[in-house]
């Protein structure tokens, strides 16, 4: 195959570490005049453009942006295809929400029309905001993974996503069994595991819609294929807690349930995590698993606040999840602005570069998938963002008055949302110009 090889000129900004272990200063690599050469899909080298130039040939194909921000493609660590439909509603914290809203506007996923319609959205919606990779809840119907990935395959993109296993407490229109859920799942990563860049998360919703059946086969699974993901809900709600607490009273908490069924470990995201206390972030830790921390979600649903430094000293892994429908925005950089103001309301600051580090680095770090994704280091894949810096005229003014990267890059966040992102590119393709 011929060699495919082009170069992007402009401000370049990736994470390295997290700020958390190194600082913030070795967290990061910023060239102002950067390049970004990409070859054949992945990054072969990344630097500033005066150094990189004069070492490739006098040809090569050069696109050069003004005012503008390259960074690595945004990941979401937790996110509802199904749910696309329904972002805003109105009144109801989690349990009620799931019953009045949810589980209604999922049940349209029985037919495959309709499944293929909103995969097609969803898909655009993340490219539309510079999401590259998502780690995506279908509903209870195994054609709601298959639209998805089917849209996504099309794209390359590297998407990881699970049909939501779910046996009881909820209506009988949206429930599997243990035997039927299993039987579905097996299927869906005999067809998609490992194809291109897709890879299959086993999906119980959450404990309480699970009989202790089906959370064995989810264990089960788990260890019948390699590097399979598994992602749930945990400690969202307080009175989801007690509840979980009163179907399970033989097991020690929330976490609990899930560790005796196996489900913890490296490849395991467990979503909002808000009420979790201290044993149960250092049990998560040191299985390898990682919290998917659900800001705007956390907000509109009424859930609380996540505690992201203690969240760090036990080293758990963090991603960033918009958590749409429960959260209100696909944006994870209008994600970051609520991250911001959590961290405010709980005396604690949030840095720019550790946002970055959670949208990215952190997010790749807890999807095992460092080595690929979540940096611009050479031998990575090429999925990466432009983002302009006068995609608003409030944007364009704001950002004059900035005087470094530190103070450009968290104006971004705060202020920064789809139109933010004038491309977006995965495996070195252009999939969405604004
Ligand atoms: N817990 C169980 N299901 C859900 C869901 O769909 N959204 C959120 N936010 N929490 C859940
Ligand atoms: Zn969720």
């Amino acid at each position: 195959m011929p060699l495919t090889r082009k170069a992007y000129r402009a401000a370049i900004l990736h994470s390295i570490a997290d700020p958390a272990e190194v600082g913030i200063d070795a967290s990061y690599e910023y060239f102002e005049d950067g390049l970004l050469v990409i070859d054949n899909g992945r990054i072969s080298a990344v630097g500033h453009a005066g150094d990189l130039l004069p070492t490739l040939p006098a040809d090569i194909d050069v696109t050069h942006y003004q005012d503008a921000l390259i960074t690595p493609g945004l990941i979401d660590t937790h996110i509802h295809l199904p749910q696309t439909g329904m972002v805003g509603a109105y009144g109801e914290q989690l349990l009620d929400w799931l019953n009045t809203y949810t589980f209604p506007c999922e049940s349209q996923f029985a037919d495959k029309a309709h499944a293929d319609e909103v995969a097609d959205i969803f898909i655009k919606e993340l490219l539309r905001n510079g999401t590259t990779t998502a780690l995506v809840f279908g509903s209870v119907h195994p054609q709601s993974v298959n639209s998805f990935f089917e849209a996504a395959e099309k794209l390359d993109l590297r998407m990881i996503a699970g049909k939501v296993m779910m046996d009881r407490n909820a209506p009988d229109y949206l429930t599997d069994t243990p035997q039927s859920g299993y039987e579905q799942s097996k299927a869906l990563i005999e067809r998609w595991h490992g194809k291109g860049r897709l890879h299959y998360a086993v999906t119980p919703r959450f404990a309480p819609t699970s009989t202790p059946e089906q959370l064995a086969l989810a264990g089960q699974l788990l260890g019948e294929y390699p590097d399979l993901y598994m992602q749930t809900h945990i400690s969202e709600n307080k009175q989801e807690v007690e509840w979980v607490k009163a179907l399970f009273p033989e097991r020690n908490g929330y976490l609990d349930v899930y560790d005796h069924y196996k489900l913890l470990g490296e490849r395991s995201v467990f979503a909002h995590g808000v009420h979790l206390c201290d044993e149960e972030c250092a049990r998560l830790a040191q299985t390898g698993s990682a919290v998917a921390f659900c800001p705007t979600s956390n907000f509109f649903l009424g859930s609380g606040l996540f505690n992201l430094p203690m969240a760090e000293k036990h080293k758990l892994h963090v991603g960033l999840g918009t958590d749409v429908g429960g959260g209100t925005s696909f944006s994870l950089l209008q994600t970051l602005n609520e991250a911001y103001k959590v961290m405010q309301l709980q005396g604690a600051r949030l840095s720019p570069f550790k946002s970055l580090y959670l949208t990215t680095l952190g997010g790749a770090r807890a999807l095992r998938l460092e080595d690929k994704i979540g940096t611009l280091q050479p031998g990575t894949d090429a999925d990466f963002l432009v983002l302009d810096y006068n995609a608003t005229p409030l944007l364009s003014y704001r950002l004059k008055q900035a005087n470094n990267i530190a103070e450009t890059l968290f104006v971004l966040m705060t202020l920064g949302d789809d139109r933010t992102v004038l491309q977006t590119y995965a495996a070195g393709q252009l999939v969405h110009q604004r």
